[in-house]
């Protein structure tokens, strides 16, 4: 596991500035009607124009910039024509790669108006984050960051989804360690300074089963309920969890 030196933090803070930002022009077009194709196109335009790549395109063949992920969507929405109908939730995934370091955060929107109990899910699969981010701190195990995400969202009748997980990330998109969203407290490696990696719990409203959609990319809920996601990359420092993709000026 490479510890990260305070110079390469910053470089990663700097990928998931532009990440962030990008984000913000999303959130400003998540609205009835538009495609998630446009989306993309506009975070694309936005992170080239940074002098950065988004780090999905062309990533094991992944044909686009942004992930954009509908309703029971769990993760890996390919964008393409389909519009955006209120009610509906989308999590779009934004990673960055800028001087050789990629950065990478993800946000579920609501389109409109949403029912009190998908805002339910919404509220809490960002409080699993935020459980996870304040956990990452020296000499936490693994075990106890994915065990209290867990507990909490299972605690709120939802189900944590087991196929994907969290991860190490710098000069490789992904690298160790990887963060499960559950598991069992007091086990695992324990967090040390200068670890970076996101924590990004998936969270459904019914089973955590998924399965992948034939084009490969495209993992769906078995039941066919809802999915939300939030994901932050951090730093696990000696003064505490370093969330390298919040801004004081931004919401996420
Ligand atoms: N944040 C997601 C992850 O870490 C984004 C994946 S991009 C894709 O897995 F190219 F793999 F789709
Ligand atoms: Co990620």
């Amino acid at each position: 596991m490479h510890l990260k030196s305070s110079d390469e933090i910053e470089k990663i803070r700097a990928s998931c500035r532009i990440a962030a930002d990008a984000m913000a022009r999303v959130a400003d077009l998540v609205t009835p009607g538009v495609t998630t194709a446009h989306l993309d196109e506009v975070a694309d335009e936005y992170i080239r124009q940074q002098g950065a790549v988004a780090s999905a395109l062309n990533y094991r063949g992944y044909p686009r910039s942004i992930c954009a992920s509908i309703n029971e969507e769990v993760v890996h929405g390919i964008p393409g024509s389909r519009q955006l109908v209120e009610g509906d939730i989308i999590s779009v995934d934004i990673a960055v790669k800028k001087d050789g370091y990629h950065g990478d955060m993800n946000v579920s929107f609501a389109v409109g108006e949403i029912d009190m109990e998908t805002r339910r899910l919404l509220e809490t699969t960002k409080q699993a984050l935020e459980i996870g981010l304040a956990a990452s701190e020296p000499g936490t195990r693994l075990g106890d960051v994915g065990h209290r995400i867990q507990t909490h969202v299972e605690t709120a009748g939802f189900s944590v989804v087991r196929d994907y997980c969290g991860h190490g990330i710098g000069r490789n998109f992904h690298e160790e360690p990887q963060l499960l969203h559950f598991g069992t407290a007091g086990t695992g490696r324990r967090l040390q300074p200068g670890v970076v990696f996101t924590v990004e719990p998936m969270v459904n409203a019914g089973v955590a089963d998924v399965r992948v959609l034939d084009d490969e990319w495209t993992a769906v809920t078995v039941d066919g309920a809802l999915s939300a996601q939030f994901e932050h990359t951090v730093a696990v420092t000696d003064a505490g969890p370093d969330v390298l993709s919040r801004f004081a000026d931004l919401p996420f």
